[in-house]
């Protein structure tokens, strides 16, 4: 799976490259992406030809932690991605948890409305993950985060994890051009399969409200994940 997802993130922004001279990329966190980060630092970046200058990193979400700390999706992507490619520092937007949330949520808010003329902004690929809850981002099953219409990013309490946490909210995830969710593990079996069967969406599923508007919705699973569908 992971050379499988490596590659069509290649492809999509190589591909939008060409098309428009730049690509916008919102990281998810989390521990399921690590290898394919490490494949796009690793051996992609020898064998691949990714213009990383032509390209805009961000964040769908971020603990609230200084980003040295192991938990820290930006820590995460900087070990396994961003210390291998050449991506000049001015192109990776960070979400800043290591300030209170409010304030790094309206700063983040303010950079996407400074970096994308559409609103909502339309990023041309979202990677997500899928949490066992269905949550996206940190956008947790029953959260007031899933109402938010206006905001393109702000803070919650996840009073299940008693954490504060920063995400993009469901306007930019569903403005998106190219929405890629990477799902792998037996844990993750029974909530893709009510994902995928889901009829409706439903606030105590978040990812069943991840329905892009005019871009395309990717599951990228492992067997299994993919084992009950
Ligand atoms: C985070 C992620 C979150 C993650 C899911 C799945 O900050 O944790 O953005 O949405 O993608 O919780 O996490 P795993 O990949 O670790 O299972």
């Amino acid at each position: 799976m992971v050379t499988m997802v490596g590659e069509r993130i290649i492809e999509i922004i190589n591909l939008t490259i060409q098309k428009r001279g730049r690509c916008t990329v919102a990281l998810t966190g989390g521990k399921t992406p690590r290898d394919v980060y490490s494949l796009l630092g690793d051996e992609f970046n020898r064998d691949r030809v990714v213009d990383w200058q032509r390209v805009q990193l961000f964040w769908g979400d971020e603990r609230i932690v200084p980003p040295e700390h192991q938990d820290s999706n930006y820590r995460m992507a900087k070990l396994t991605l961003l210390d291998h490619i050449e991506i000049p520092a001015e192109n990776v937007h960070r979400m800043h948890g290591e300030i209170p949330p409010e304030k790094a949520a309206a700063e983040y808010d303010n950079i996407l409305n400074e970096k994308f003329k559409e609103n909502p902004p339309v990023f041309d690929l979202i990677l997500l993950g899928l949490g066992e809850d269905g949550h996206i981002a940190s956008l947790f099953p029953g959260t007031d985060a899933l109402e938010e219409k206006e905001k393109y990013a702000v803070p919650l309490f996840v009073a299940k994890l008693n954490t504060w946490r920063i995400t993009l909210t469901l306007p930019v995830l569903n403005a998106a051009k190219n929405v890629i969710f990477i799902v792998s593990g037996k844990l993750k079996v029974k909530i893709v399969q009510r994902i995928v069967n889901a009829k409706q969406p439903d606030k105590e599923l978040p990812a069943t409200m991840l329905q892009p508007k005019n871009g395309s919705l990717e599951w990228m699973l492992d067997s299994e994940a993919a084992a009950l569908l």
